[in-house]
């Protein structure tokens, strides 16, 4: 069994393998923002993962490990394009790659990257190979439709609790739950059980994203790495809003809408009147519950598994961590 460190070590001795063959590359200005974005850090939450669920069925992780590297590539060309359309400016408390280059840069160093990513899964030797490409290109249409959805949104004042829920299922689980199933297929696990893999990381990422969205607004940029506040200033339908709109009186539901409206405003003057109604509302009480609703289903999803308990004990492990749990 490979403990997380082991794990991490493993996936960025790769990557830094691949970003220092990329250093050479010309164009530079291409590869530059690339190796920028990967060198960057994060938490390689994706290919950790997928890695944990190979090593749930198999002690022989070494076929995965493309897989794993192309899955965290994918993850990072998502990012670039998703700061561009989000208006982001800091990322890992770093400049996003359009404000440190340029926007054309970001568009076109992020299509490098996701055929890079496809390059690096075309690695793995094994005879599942086209399974599981055949499910990294459905997930990558399915986060294109989410953060379709996403932007959608903005522009509408009516998006419901189950609307949303989608759209994060979309834009952010399916990408996590698939990064499991194909550890688990990759191991040569049967159907049924690569399917329950998957489900786990449908509800883990749900749960992941809504506490993305609670940390935009609730977070500390330092330890959050974004700026606090970004999805109030694009109108973001996050839970937040929803639950807001939702549940406020005719007056606050007016501002609210007052604030959604003009396109030039102090930013530190909206964020605060926003947050100021989310606080009297207690719309964060509301998102740590729906948190915990879909941890909980993950969790259960977990338990229920046909594997080993030791076997599931590091994603047991890496979950409690990625939501903030101690336990
Ligand atoms: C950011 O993902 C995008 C979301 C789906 C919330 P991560 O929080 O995994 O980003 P990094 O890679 O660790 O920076
Ligand atoms: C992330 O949603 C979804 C994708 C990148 C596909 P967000 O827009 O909330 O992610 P952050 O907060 O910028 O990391
Ligand atoms: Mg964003
Ligand atoms: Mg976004
Ligand atoms: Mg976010």
């Amino acid at each position: 069994m490979f403990s997380t460190e082991k794990l991490l070590k493993l996936i960025n001795n790769e990557l830094v393998v691949q970003t220092s063959e990329l250093a050479g590359q010309k164009p530079g200005r291409l590869y530059e923002p690339v190796k920028y974005s990967l060198e960057m850090g994060g938490k390689r939450l994706r290919p950790v993962l997928l890695l944990m669920a190979n090593n749930m069925f198999t002690d022989d992780i070494k076929d995965a490990l493309p897989a794993a590297v192309a899955v965290e590539i994918f993850h990072n060309f998502t990012l670039l394009h998703d700061d561009i359309m989000d208006n982001a400016e800091v990322r890992r408390n770093n400049p996003t790659v359009h404000m440190q280059f340029s926007e054309n840069n970001a568009i076109l160093s992020g299509d490098a990257m996701a055929f890079l990513s496809y390059r690096y899964l075309l690695k793995c030797s094994s005879a599942r190979l086209f399974d599981v490409v055949h499910l990294f290109t459905n997930t990558a249409l399915e986060v294109c439709e989410g953060q379709q959805y996403d932007m959608d949104f903005e522009d509408r004042q009516d998006v419901s609790e189950k609307e949303y829920i989608e759209m994060i299922r979309l834009k952010t689980a399916v990408l996590i739950a698939s990064s499991l199933k194909a550890g688990a297929i990759l191991a040569g696990a049967g159907n049924e059980i690569s399917s329950s893999v998957y489900d786990f990381g449908i509800n883990l990422g749900l749960a992941f994203q809504l506490q993305d969205d609670l940390l935009d607004t609730f977070g500390k940029q330092n330890t959050f790495g974004k700026k606090i506040g970004g999805d109030i200033l694009a109108n973001k339908k996050t839970y937040l809003l929803i639950k807001a709109l939702e549940n406020a009186s005719g007056e606050q539901r007016k501002k609210l809408e007052k604030w959604m409206v003009p396109k030039a405003f102090d930013p530190n003057e909206k964020i605060e009147a926003v947050l100021d109604i989310f606080n009297q509302l207690k719309i964060k009480d509301l998102a740590e519950q729906k948190i915990d609703s879909y941890f909980s289903l993950a969790s259960e999803i977990l338990d229920a598994m046909p594997v080993e308990d030791k076997r599931k004990q590091p994603l047991k492990e890496l979950s409690n961590k990625m939501l903030g749990r101690n336990h």
